[in-house]
């Protein structure tokens, strides 16, 4: 059986974070990225609120069905994006995500990936680059 690290239960417990972005002044744009079906189970939906002129992120929400690492490490990975460009956040891989939460069990570490991937859809919706581009990348496990 594998065990949590403090951080991820207190991420788990209190997450940072959680929700939609509903505010934007003029100059801000505000994207969607999705990973999973939230219909169907585990899903991460990824919010981010990017300032036009300097590609700085101000504001990244999320929302997921998926289990206890999920929305802990979700809520990292909103916490690391704050203050970041769009192109700083684009080499933001899943392990860091991970150690900032102080590491995850190996059988979880799928759930961070989910972050990262859904943080590169939000990017690329922000770049106007069609998702399908990129579908060859290699995996980040
Ligand atoms: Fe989608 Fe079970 S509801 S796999
Ligand atoms: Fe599927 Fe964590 S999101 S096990």
């Amino acid at each position: 059986m594998w065990e949590y690290t403090d951080k991820v239960m207190e991420f788990f417990y209190n997450p940072r974070n959680q929700g939609v972005i509903t505010e934007k002044k003029e100059g801000e744009k505000v994207v969607t990225g999705e990973v999973g079906s939230i219909a169907c189970g585990d899903a991460l939906r990824l919010h981010l609120k990017v300032d036009e002129v300097t590609s700085v992120i101000l504001d990244a929400r999320f929302q997921t069905f998926g289990c206890a690492s999920a929305i802990a490490s979700s809520s990292a990975l909103t916490e690391l994006l704050k203050g970041k460009t769009i192109d700083e956040a684009l080499r933001l891989t899943n392990r860091e995500i991970a150690e900032y939460l102080g590491g995850l069990p190996e059988e979880k570490m799928h759930c961070s990936v989910m972050g990262q991937e859904a943080l590169e859809a939000a990017i690329f919706t922000y770049k106007g680059i069609p998702l399908e581009s990129h579908e060859d990348d290699e995996g980040t496990l």
